[in-house]
């Protein structure tokens, strides 16, 4: 997973793209912010990476304002210790992304992003 967090994070600065990602060693998930070609790109690219699979499209929505415009791909791994953020977040104790709905995934994947480096000059020029 590391390899794939610092491939990401390069790219998506050529690209303009931030996002969070998740991980929980059996689950991931993840949120793309940027250009709406450039994500639906790179969405199809990671779609059919075989590193995982049964990928799913949460929801795409067109946002006003990023969240995440501060990390080119913020990680973190997911344990016990986050337990009672995952129910706060209105999901079980354990990360099930299809049981969330949008705005508790989107909460805690910022929550768990404010833990993150920041990149002062990532999504900069992007319009928000
Ligand atoms: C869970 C997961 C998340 C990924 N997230 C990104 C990402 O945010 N940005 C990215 O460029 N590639 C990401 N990738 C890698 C892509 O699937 C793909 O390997 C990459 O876009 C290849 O294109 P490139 O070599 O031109 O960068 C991710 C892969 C996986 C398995």
């Amino acid at each position: 997973m590391t390899q794939v967090i610092d491939h990401a994070r390069i790219r998506n600065r050529e690209r303009d793209i931030t996002g969070m990602l998740v991980w929980s060693g059996d689950a991931i998930l993840q949120v793309l912010e940027g250009d709406i070609d450039a994500i639906s790109a790179l969405f199809a690219r990671i779609e059919k990476d075989t590193r995982h699979r049964d990928v799913v499209l949460l929801a795409a929505v067109k946002a006003d304002r990023g969240r995440f415009w501060r990390w080119p791909m913020g990680f973190a791994r997911i344990g016990p210790e986050h337990g009672d953020l995952l129910v706060r977040s209105g999901g079980s104790d354990q990360l099930a992304p299809l049981q969330m709905n949008i705005e508790g995934a989107l909460d805690l994947l910022e929550e768990l992003a404010k833990a993150q480096p920041e990149d002062p000059d990532a999504g900069v020029g992007r319009p928000l």
